[in-house]
């Protein structure tokens, strides 16, 4: 039974049981980086208000940056008996310095820590995430450039519904995934906030510069309430729902190419290099990675659900409840980025199949909409060009001709309107081009579209 750092006031030791289901070091020595870093910033602060001598400093500094580098060689030995990477990182540091080291928690809670920890990692988490979405958004983009001319059938319903460019359906998922960077970034604004000075709930009592850590640390504010600050979650919480968010953008991306892979779509055929193969059937070639990307989400939802209920229930301030926030926060984080990460390559890699797509655009009436809207142009009221295009359609149906196989007096039976220059204006690159209003399919208006995305994620990065 080792000595507790919390054991002036226990008799007894504690329950193997109890050490067992209290320690958190499995899951929280991920932070020794960003606490040492944090402790580093504080022995500094203590400096400066005169708490802890030049030297002493000094002394600790190095210290510090001893375990870090301890931690870092593989050989440092983590125990359930020292709970979590605080009592670790401060356990081994007056191991290696003596009696100096227990002056290192001076005027600091593992309260204030532990929210100081958890801000400072999801800081670079942020930031990496922002980049693997840069990296998506860029695959995009590139993908999109190559497909201005490539005519494909839009869904509603997943039923053929009108012919879109496959640059502007790529540019749909261009769009939620700037949202999420934008929700990230907020999210970054909320994070950045430094805690430190709140210590266990009412704030320390040492004169210290809580501006001054912040500066150190590259937060741009410190948090206004010593309540608050050991308290709130809200600023993970905002990470992941961005991340449950953003799972669910890909999810959808995800379950396009697991059913455009298909036989029955045949409109993509995704790289060897993110594809398995079945352990049976000998020609299978399976969407797994789009399929795990959308099981994961799942887990990612889970995630969001566990921190709000964790949350929901707790009186102000602290409770050790909160510490199992961060299981949570690290497998959003960590399932986020690797489903961007592999996203982000297999998009680059995809290879669509133009013929395929221009001829699914091709077949089902997608241009119904164009002749109701042509009879329209010839005076006809929308209601009953409606209508005489639907019979179109049925008449088409009954021969299994489409629209522009029809001749014009079969057309003309439905639609006494129609005159020869209908079968241009039924034309799939007609139809598609007439959508030439700001957020169109028309190809000059998407050629603008991926201009302007271009100089968005330049401007991003
Ligand atoms: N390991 C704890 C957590 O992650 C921090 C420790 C605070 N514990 C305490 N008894 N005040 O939340």
């Amino acid at each position: 039974m080792s000595e507790k750092m919390w054991g002036g006031r226990f008799a007894g030791g504690t329950d193997a049981l109890v050490e067992a289901f209290t320690s958190s070091i499995a899951v929280d020595k991920r932070l020794y980086a960003h606490d040492i870093e944090g402790s580093v910033a504080h022995v500094k602060t203590l400096a400066r208000a005169g708490v802890l001598a030049e030297e002493e400093a000094k002394t600790l500094v190095a210290g510090l940056g001893a375990v870090k580098k301890e931690i870092e060689s593989g050989n440092f030995v983590f125990t359930d008996a020292l709970e979590d990477i605080h009592m670790h990182v401060e356990s081994r540091l007056t191991e290696l310095l003596g009696p100096v080291a227990k002056k290192v928690h001076t005027g600091r809670s593992r309260n204030d820590q532990v929210a100081l920890d958890l801000r400072l990692y999801l800081r670079d988490e942020v930031r990496a995430v922002l980049g693997l979405l840069g990296d998506l958004k860029g695959a995009l983009l590139t993908q999109s450039a190559d497909h201005l001319d490539t005519v494909m059938p839009g869904y509603t319903h997943l039923q053929r519904a009108q012919p879109v460019l496959l640059a502007h359906h790529l540019l749909a998922y261009f769009e939620m995934f700037s949202r999420d960077s934008e929700r990230f970034r907020e999210c970054l604004a909320r994070v950045n906030v430094m805690p430190l000075g709140s210590a266990a709930l009412a704030g320390t009592t040492f004169p210290v510069d809580r501006a001054f850590t912040a500066g150190l640390l590259g937060f741009s504010g410190v948090t206004e309430n010593s309540l608050d600050a050991v308290s709130d979650r809200d600023f993970a919480l905002d990470f992941v729902s961005a991340a449950a968010i953003a799972m669910m953008h890909l999810s959808r991306l995800a379950e396009e190419l697991v059913l455009w892979s298909s036989a029955e779509f045949n409109f993509v055929r995704l790289p060897d290099a993110f594809t398995t193969g079945s352990s049976l059937m000998p020609q299978k070639k399976n969407p797994d990675v789009a399929e795990l990307t959308r099981g994961k989400t799942g887990r990612v939802y889970g995630d969001l659900t566990a921190l709000l209920t964790l949350m929901k229930g707790l009186p102000l301030a602290y409770n050790r409840d909160m510490q199992e926030d961060k299981i949570p926060v690290f497998d959003a984080a960590d399932t986020l980025k690797s489903a961007l990460a592999v996203f982000a390559r297999m998009t680059a890699a995809l290879s669509f199949n133009r013929e395929r797509l221009a001829e699914a655009a091709d077949r089902g009436y997608l241009n119904a909409t164009d002749l109701a809207d042509y009879l329209v142009g010839k005076g006809v009221p929308f209601r009953e060009a409606h209508s005489m295009a639907g019979r179109a359609v049925a008449y088409g149906v009954e021969k299994g001709r489409e629209l522009g196989d029809l001749t014009l007096s079969e057309l003309r039976e439905s639609c006494p309107a129609a005159g020869e220059d209908v079968f241009a204006f039924l034309e799939t690159r007609a139809v598609v081009d007439r959508r030439a209003c700001i957020g169109g399919t028309a190809r000059e208006r998407v050629a603008g579209a991926l201009a302007a995305a271009r100089k968005r994620l330049d401007s991003e990065l």
